[in-house]
């Protein structure tokens, strides 16, 4: 046992938290790597689903991969398993019926799919499509604290129907703030504990601030709470200051009160500075343990150790500061940080382009349409800045304008910070606008992969032509459009050998027989077709 933590701490506003050096070096930010990476490698992923009626191969054979910084695109018709794939790599298939049976998902390195098969004990009833499926509760939690390490800030995830990703009981602060605590926590409560509210320094931009409020010039406005955030030393007093002036509207004198009573606020009383040096320490432990989860699915290597270290280390953190959790006490030191967040939150709010984010993040998800709410949840995604963003349609409810504008997000993130980005849509257009790469799929299989540029402007597979000829294009106006007769087959019994050949107008013998192998048709150009006699692409 380690000695207790005192409950008196230091009362300088620089003062370092004491944390066990363990925690300090696995809780810092973690590196990214070079351009050329390979953040996500998807080989040969099988998902089923066991339904009543049998079971549904929704992903027979997957196989791709993203590196740093690179947008995928993959297009197919409804039904093909497009989000079938997302949730697998996110290990968020709903199970039962849906189950990862094989395959390989590695996030830089880490197996994503650690301990799936102790996870799930699957016996094939002989000569049925049933499967007996047997599960051991301790270990699906403890693969599922795994997951949680890699969820959020090293994959993000947005999903084709905001409504259900979303906790109609919270409100939309609430659901923002909860991530940026896991995120971004440490860091936040830093600059809390760093901020200067001092009055006399940012009393001449708190006036340049009313002043234009008064003339309602909100470009003005904009820059002056900027500087004031600055002055401060928080961004996001200065997105507060902006808006207690804008109500005021015309009638600013007395917001400039309200600023100044805000800023008050910002000054922490010793308790406040002590709660919060203590949430500090809280979440930087959990970051390692998120850490010590992660490099144990990197080498298979169980550190149990440092592990329980780290949780008897939690709860003596949490019994030491029971304190806090008497009634009215908590609410009244942990109001600093609740108000940061709330400011975060808007702030998050209007990156992407939500016109009253203050009424939004106070309001819950039922109020806002599918579009708002789709736009919320892109911020939630975005905030994390994670290292790989899967978005599984992102744009199909929203109308054009906010399509571009969100389009734009995505490839500043991938810009900026280096995100990798898996784009799911059967929108071909924004396929050839944002990614640089795409994957065709049909009927749970990947059958051509390649640049954008050689996929649309020479598709090789019979059913990537017939997606493209479907779709009206500017360089080719005297285009009659056509549509792929049939639909996608019923996956419990798919077809025998290559999956299209029902709905292929170049259907020979051999399709029916055997599955096609991936044949190598340009640098990065592959696909999965008899008609091409390419040598078999590598793995
Ligand atoms: N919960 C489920 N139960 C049974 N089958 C499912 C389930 N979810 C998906 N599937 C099957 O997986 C296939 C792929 O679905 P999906 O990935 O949602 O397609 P899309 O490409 O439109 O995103 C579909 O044929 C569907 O029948
Ligand atoms: S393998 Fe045969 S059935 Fe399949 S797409 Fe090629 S030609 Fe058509
Ligand atoms: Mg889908």
């Amino acid at each position: 046992m380690a000695t207790p933590q005192p409950r008196e701490e230091p009362e300088a506003p620089t003062a370092v938290p004491r944390v066990e050096p363990i925690v300090e070096e696995l809780a810092k930010a973690p590196e990214r790597g070079g351009p050329g990476e390979v953040v996500l490698e998807v080989k040969d992923l099988k998902t089923y689903f066991f339904t009543y009626d049998g079971v549904v191969k929704a992903l027979d054979g997957v196989t791709l991969h993203i590196r740093r910084g690179e947008t995928l695109g993959l297009v197919g018709e409804t039904g093909c398993g497009k989000s079938v794939t997302a949730f697998s790599v996110t290990r968020l298939v709903s199970d039962p019926p849906g189950r990862v049976i094989g395959g390989k998902v590695r996030y830089r390195n880490a197996n994503l799919l650690f301990g799936l098969e102790q996870e799930a004990k699957f016996t094939p009833v002989p000569k049925s499509n049933r499967v007996k499926v047997k599960r051991a509760f301790r270990r699906i939690r403890s693969n599922m604290q795994r997951m949680s390490a890699v969820r959020g800030r090293a994959i993000s995830m947005i999903f084709q129907e905001p409504t259900q990703a979303m906790n109609p009981v919270f409100s939309i602060s609430n659901q923002l703030s909860e991530v940026l605590v896991l995120h971004r926590g440490p860091e936040i409560v830093d600059g809390l504990l760093k901020a200067k509210p001092d009055a006399a320094e940012a009393r001449p931009a708190i006036e340049a601030l009313v002043e234009a409020g008064r003339q309602e010039n909100r470009v003005e406005m904009r820059e002056a709470a900027n500087h004031l955030g600055e002055v401060v030393g928080s961004a996001s007093f200065g997105a507060q200051a902006f808006y207690i002036v804008r109500a005021a509207g015309a009638a600013s004198e007395d917001a400039g009160k309200d600023v100044q009573r805000a800023l008050r606020r910002l000054r922490l009383s010793s308790s406040q500075r002590r709660y919060l040096q203590h949430q500090r320490r809280l979440m930087l432990i959990d970051r390692a343990t998120n850490e010590l989860y992660l490099e144990e699915m990197r080498r298979q290597a169980v550190n149990r150790i440092a592990r329980i270290r780290l949780r008897g280390q939690r709860l003596r953190e949490r019994s030491s500061h029971i304190y806090y959790r008497l009634w009215g006490v908590r609410n009244r030191v942990g109001k600093p940080l609740k108000d940061e967040l709330f400011w975060r939150s808007v702030r998050l709010l209007e990156g992407v382009s939500i016109a009253n984010p203050v009424q939004v993040a106070r309001g819950f998800p039922h109020e806002l349409s599918g579009g708002m709410l789709q736009r919320v949840m892109i911020a939630e995604a975005l905030s994390s800045e994670p290292d790989i963003l899967i978005a599984d349609e992102p744009t199909t409810a929203l109308d054009v304008t906010i399509q571009a504008q969100i389009l734009e997000l995505m490839r500043d993130l991938k810009t900026r910070v280096g995100t990798a980005i898996l784009l799911i849509t059967h929108d071909l257009a924004v396929i050839a606008e944002v990614a640089d790469r795409v994957c065709v799929m049909y009927a749970g299989v990947i059958v051509e992969q390649g640049p954008v540029h050689d996929v649309f402007r020479r598709p090789l597979h019979p059913y990537a032509q017939g997606l493209l000829a479907s779709i009206p294009r500017l360089d080719q106006p005297d285009k009659q459009l056509s549509s792929i007769p049939g639909s996608v087959p019923d996956l419990i019994h798919p077809p025998s050998g290559c999956r299209f050949h029902p709905r292929c107008p170049y259907a020979m013998p051999v399709c029916k027989e055997a599955r096609p192998p991936m044949t190598q048709e340009g640098p990065q150009h592959t696909v999965a077709c008899y008609l091409y006699k390419g040598p078999v692409a590598p793995e």
